[in-house]
């Protein structure tokens, strides 16, 4: 497996996912792109977006996926996990998930076999290994359903040697641990868990990012960000 140490141009601080994201929290809106998940998402023919009738948001941080569903059609139960009490606290605000959980989405304590979309954006940098993410994203999955998730892109990571990092309020630039999973380290473990791949998607440096990000010209062209989509195939109802 790839080593982010490897890669590392910037040699920021290093800190834990909660103690990272405990302090990004209130400029986190501000700073994550739109177009680095979102507009991937808007791009997936698979899921029915409106069909879903209850999904499980891993990692859902300050609920942008979940406000992002209910803007998609998504009238079901939506219950979203995170770690970071903080992120929590602004996702309970905004009003998307019908229920919110800290626990760890390798270990979320939810219900087994119930939900039919399983959807998790830009976490999985942040895990060391994937299986066990896959393995509980699988348990938690009823027959058919199916799980989204957007990644930031490995190569993107390698390229730029840039961590997931914020800025503090004294301007220090804090990387949050980032780990690299290729994107045959996804098929892997999504296969390794029984999930069947049926869409995957790669955002690139386009003219959208270099409006926000000047500087990245370098990188124009470059896979930025990807979205796998996997269904669990069995006896099912309707899927959405
Ligand atoms: C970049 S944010 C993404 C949040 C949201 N999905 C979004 O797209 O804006 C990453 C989130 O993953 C959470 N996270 C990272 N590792 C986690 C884990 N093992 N279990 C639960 N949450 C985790 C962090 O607390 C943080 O809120």
């Amino acid at each position: 497996m790839a080593d982010f140490a490897d890669f590392d141009t910037r040699g920021y601080r290093t800190v834990d996912v909660a103690t990272g994201y405990g302090r990004w929290v209130s400029t986190y809106e501000d700073t994550v792109e739109d177009v680095m998940d979102l507009a991937l998402l808007d791009e997936l023919t698979v899921p029915g977006w409106p069909g879903v009738r209850r999904a499980a948001d891993l990692g859902c941080g300050t609920g942008r996926t979940g406000a992002w569903l209910r803007r998609r059609g998504v009238e079901g139960a939506l219950d979203g996990v995170d770690l970071t009490p903080g992120m929590l606290e602004v996702a309970r605000a905004k009003g998307s998930h019908d229920r919110l959980f800290q626990s760890d989405v390798r270990a979320t304590g939810l219900a087994s076999g119930v939900y039919d979309l399983v959807i998790s954006s830009l976490i999985d940098e942040h895990l060391p290994e994937l299986g066990p993410f896959y393995d509980e994203a699988w348990r938690l999955a009823a027959p058919g359903a199916v799980c989204v998730v957007v990644a930031f892109h490995p190569h993107f990571i390698m390229a730029s040697g840039m961590p997931t990092h914020f800025t503090d309020e004294t301007g220090e630039h804090i990387a949050i641990t980032t780990h690299v999973h290729l994107l045959s380290d996804h098929v892997s473990a999504g296969l390794g868990a029984g999930w069947r791949l049926v869409e995957l998607r790669e955002g690139v440096v386009d003219e959208r990012w270099l409006a926000r990000k000047p500087k990245w010209e370098k990188f124009r062209g470059h896979p930025v960000s990807a979205a796998l989509v996997w269904r669990k195939d069995g006896a099912a109802g309707p899927t959405p």
